[in-house]
């Protein structure tokens, strides 16, 4: 049995911030956040809103393209890297938001690959037949996060809010559906892309020292996070499509997590890949972490550019280091 996509959704909040609405609070630029990123504009939300009201969204619009109720969910896999509250994670909150108990809400910290590792999950747990409608979310309120100042601009200018979701459940006897995934991980290289304050490193966990040595600040060598995603990223599709018989030409449409239009494109030369069949809209939202993925197969599916039977990639990389492929007969 296979696992298949029952419908998708996303949710962006209204505000939109260009690239020059922070140019005086950061001492930055549009020409350089175009130029290093491909990021025209990014929708931050207002404060107060929270990620699992963004993925509630998301997935009342899931559900009617599926011609499904709340009530007919399975169980919830929620990936975020920016939850509601330090614990318990969002799935249980975006829950209750949706009207519904009892179901298991697994709450997965993937980063920017947590899509991916929700997928490569939620498919086990299909094909397995322990649930049958699964609700797969990637939700992210990266703003409230970010340090609005000329010091924290490398990541600043980067991450936004939003949520995208799918439904899976199984498929028919048809060859459609989720073909394989690949998940990967490094420690090794945890420290390239990481938070430290809000975790048991420190204890007791928060200081008012802590806090003027600005360790609630998430920090980046992006150099070194750019070259490890513009390697894993394609060796986990490669990996996809020897796994599977396929050839790079067979591919539709490559949806690559949207974390920089550049690595996007390095993606697509090193597979030899035209510019029809990668699939990018990091100009208008950012990078949304957990969320870029789904958020970009939803837009594609309602621009028309996946259709039926169609051979769909997704490559994802992020904190972690974390790294992954899936391939789905669409
Ligand atoms: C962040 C990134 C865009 C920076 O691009 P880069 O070409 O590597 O730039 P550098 O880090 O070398 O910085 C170059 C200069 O720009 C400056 N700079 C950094 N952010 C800036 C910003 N937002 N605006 C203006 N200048 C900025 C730096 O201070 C540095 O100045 P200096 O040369 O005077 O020291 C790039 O490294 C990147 O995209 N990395 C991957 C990030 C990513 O995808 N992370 C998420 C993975 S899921």
């Amino acid at each position: 049995m296979r696992t298949q996509f029952l419908s998708t959704g996303m949710y962006v909040p209204e505000r939109t911030v260009a690239n020059d609405d922070l140019r005086d609070v950061m001492d930055t630029s549009d020409e350089w956040i175009r130029t290093r990123t491909g990021i025209r504009e990014r929708r931050w939300a207002e404060p107060g809103v929270m990620g699992s009201d963004l993925a509630l969204e998301a997935t009342k619009i899931a559900l009617d393209r599926a011609g499904l109720a709340a009530r007919d969910l399975d169980a919830i896999i929620y990936a975020t890297v920016s939850p509601d509250y330090f614990f318990p994670g969002g799935g249980v909150y975006l829950q209750t938001k949706l009207g519904i108990d009892t179901i298991p809400c697994l709450d997965i910290r993937n980063q920017c690959t947590g899509f991916i590792y929700g997928l490569s999950i939620a498919d086990a747990w299909i094909r397995c037949g322990m649930y049958r409608r699964v609700l797969l979310v990637g939700s992210e309120l990266q703003s409230a996060g970010i340090n609005m100042s000329p010091q924290g601009r490398d990541m600043g200018v980067l991450f936004a809010d939003g949520a995208g979701v799918a439904i899976l459940g199984p498929a028919d006897d048809d060859g459609r559906g989720v073909l394989s995934t690949h998940i990967y991980a490094d420690g090794a290289h945890a420290g390239m892309l990481f938070c430290d304050l809000g975790g048991c490193a420190h204890s007791p966990r928060l200081t008012h020292e802590l806090l003027d040595q600005g360790l609630q600040w998430p920090t980046m060598q992006g150099r070194e996070v750019f070259k490890h995603a513009s390697t894993r990223m394609p060796e986990a599709v490669m990996t996809a499509l020897k796994h599977n018989d396929l050839t790079p030409d067979q591919i539709k449409v490559l949806i690559p997590h949207q974390a920089n239009l550049r690595i996007s494109e390095m993606v697509q030369k090193q597979l030899g890949l035209r510019d029809d069949q990668v699939y990018n809209n990091i100009q208008k939202y950012g990078n949304t972490t957990a969320a870029s993925i789904p958020i970009a197969l939803h837009e594609a599916v309602l621009e028309g550019r996946i259709q039926r039977g169609d051979l769909v990639l997704f490559a994802a990389f992020g904190a972690g280091l974390t790294w992954g492929s899936a391939a789905v007969r669409w």
